[in-house]
């Protein structure tokens, strides 16, 4: 099944190796260096290990030192331009700030509990690129659920007049986080249920994400504020 057709009329998820890897490697270095509270310049796998021993509020400087980072978004769509133009055309509304997001394994730490994009305000025209900056070994990254299988749970929760309520939250999914490699990426359509599992690892996990549309749809909830305008072969 060609990729497109997966995202949209497929299982709704795609895992596509990523157009230009030198320039998602610039990103991973800039972000590996930002993370980090001192001059040190360690390696990416070093800075997941260090992240294990740092307190909450360590954590939460190195995440405040990224916020005057803001060109994340453009180097992650540069690096994936192929199937963005393929999903949305030459000319995008891009997500003015990338998410970076890192997860810390064991069971009192936070995670992100099941839900689909399309809730927080995007459009139905909306993909998503999600791509750990390293290996995914344990099951540190994220499970995805078949569009049918997603489908039917939003349209029972639906009929109950809820949006994100206990069905979607609390539902026992079954499914394994997907095994990604350091190159590759996971592209969805916002329908998609997703989330993270408590994981056991020694290592912290580290990942970056981006949503974009075609700028000839309309945008719905989410307004410039959140996009930016974005011409994918510039
Ligand atoms: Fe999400």
């Amino acid at each position: 099944m060609d990729i497109k057709d997966q995202i949209i009329n497929g299982p709704g998820y795609a895992i596509v190796p990523i157009d230009d890897l030198k320039c998602f490697e610039k990103l991973r270095k800039v972000i590996t260096q930002k993370l980090q509270s001192n001059k040190s310049k360690i390696d990416i796998e070093k800075l997941r290990i260090k992240m294990m021993t740092m307190s909450k509020s360590e954590i939460n400087n190195v995440m405040v030192g990224l916020l005057s980072f803001n060109q994340a978004s453009e180097i992650m769509l540069k690096s994936c331009r192929n199937i963005v133009k393929k999903l949305s055309g030459e000319e995008v509304f891009l997500q003015r700030r990338a998410n970076i997001i890192f997860n810390l394994p064991g069971k009192e730490q936070r995670r992100q509990w099941p839900h689909y994009e399309l809730m927080s305000g995007v459009s139905p025209f909306t993909y998503i690129i999600w791509a750990p900056f390293h290996d995914l070994d344990d099951d540190g990254g994220v499970f995805y659920i078949d569009q049918t299988k997603s489908f039917k749970t939003i349209k029972k929760e639906h009929k109950q007049g809820l949006v994100n309520g206990p069905l979607i939250l609390k539902n026992n999914y079954n499914e394994k986080p997907a095994k990604l490699k350091y190159g590759e990426v996971i592209i969805f359509n916002p329908f998609i249920l997703h989330g993270n599992i408590n994981f056991t690892s020694s290592m912290a996990r580290i990942a970056c994400s981006i949503r974009f549309q075609s700028i000839k749809k309309p945008l719905m909830q989410k307004n410039t504020d959140y996009y930016k305008y974005y011409k994918v072969n510039q």
